[in-house]
């Protein structure tokens, strides 16, 4: 029997399309099925003005296949030098959505984020005067601190004390991991949001780890334990608003992933809503699906829901996904679930 369920086109609030080859390689993977995302700015060099998130929007756009619709929302990333007047601009002109907070060293490319939070206070209350949101990968980088505990002690010691600060700022918890980070978000005002990824609501840290080491698994912040993944599900499921998909669809080359010090992210653009309708469906809230991908994150942001829709269609036979995509940077592997995918976009 065939089952088909019609939603909200959906955007995607955390996304890396990189640059060059590898844009134009993974672009269509997450146009083809989202209206909008949110483009993170941890190329290199980062994206830390106006000028420079301009430019890359412009070429996101030329790498736009024809007859596919696909509206790029810029963020800047935040240094201890960036410029509050220059982000009030950015913000006014409405080249960009958000700015991204990376620790420094907590992950790809974030070399240049923020060591001493106190440099930044002058942005934060800018971006809280004006109403634009903060985004933060939220783990410390603190070498004593367990990689697997790095999300809840930054709740604690950074995340808390920050908004403590900066009243009125609107903060996403990205790709939350944890429990904690679930309690947190649930518990704290409404300026207080977080984003899901597709692949923390399948894998835990055992498909990492447990009979060889999976590359294609490894992303930061790292899997945790399954009791974990379970809250995440749940929390992604419950129809909570401050809840949303991110799908960090991270591209790496397989030759960089595959290597002695492999680098962090899944690739998931190809196959995300296929996905997520699997583990919607699994927890039987396939009617939770539309708020969680398509409603949420547009309240958040004050923008209206797409008005387009796709159809998701549940086949009665495995539908085949590729193992990889090819692009220009070589080719790039696309997140296995570990078991079939019924669902399709059609
Ligand atoms: C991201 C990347 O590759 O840019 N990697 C990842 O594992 N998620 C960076 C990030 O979002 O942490
Ligand atoms: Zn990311």
């Amino acid at each position: 029997m065939t089952q088909s369920l019609t939603i909200r086109r959906p955007d995607d609030w955390h996304l890396h399309l990189r640059d060059g080859a590898m844009l134009a390689g993974v672009l269509p993977e997450t146009a083809r099925h989202f209206a909008r995302a949110i483009i993170m700015p941890n190329l290199v060099p980062p994206v830390v003005t106006g000028a420079q998130a301009a430019a890359y929007r412009d070429r996101i756009l030329a790498a736009i296949p024809e007859g596919m619709s696909f509206q790029p929302l810029m963020t800047l990333y935040l240094t201890e030098d960036t410029n509050p007047t220059d982000v009030a601009a950015a913000h006014a002109s409405g080249l960009v959505t958000a700015v991204k907070l990376y620790p420094a060293g907590a992950t790809t490319n974030s070399a240049s984020g923020v060591a001493n939070f106190d440099n930044v206070r002058g942005v934060l209350e800018k971006m809280a005067e004006i109403g634009l949101p903060l985004c933060i990968h939220g783990e410390v980088t603190t070498h004593d601190v367990d990689i697997f505990d790095r999300e809840q002690v930054f709740l604690e010691t950074v995340l808390h004390p920050l908004r403590e600060r900066t009243p009125g700022l609107k903060v996403t918890l990205e790709h939350i991991t944890t429990s904690h980070g679930i309690d947190y978000v649930s518990g704290a005002d409404g300026d207080m949001a977080g984003t899901i990824t597709t692949h923390h609501l399948m894998i835990n840290r055992n498909h990492i780890l447990v009979g060889g080491i999976k590359p294609h698994y490894y992303c930061l912040p790292v899997a945790k334990r399954r009791e974990h993944m379970e809250a995440l599900r749940k929390a992604a499921t419950s129809g909570n608003p401050r809840f949303f998909l991110g799908t960090d669809s991270a591209p790496h080359s397989d030759a960089n992933k595959e290597s002695a010090c492999g680098c962090a992210g899944c690739f998931t653009a190809t196959n995300t809503m296929a996905c997520l309708a699997h583990v919607f469906e699994e927890e039987g809230a396939l009617d939770k699906l539309e708020g969680f991908a398509s409603m949420f994150g547009p309240v958040r942001y004050g923008l209206p829901p797409n008005e387009e829709t796709i159809t998701l269609v549940k086949e009665p036979e495995p539908v085949p996904y590729p193992a990889k995509i090819d692009t220009g940077d070589g080719p790039v592997t696309v997140f296995d679930p570990g078991h079939p995918l019924y669902w399709r976009v059609a």
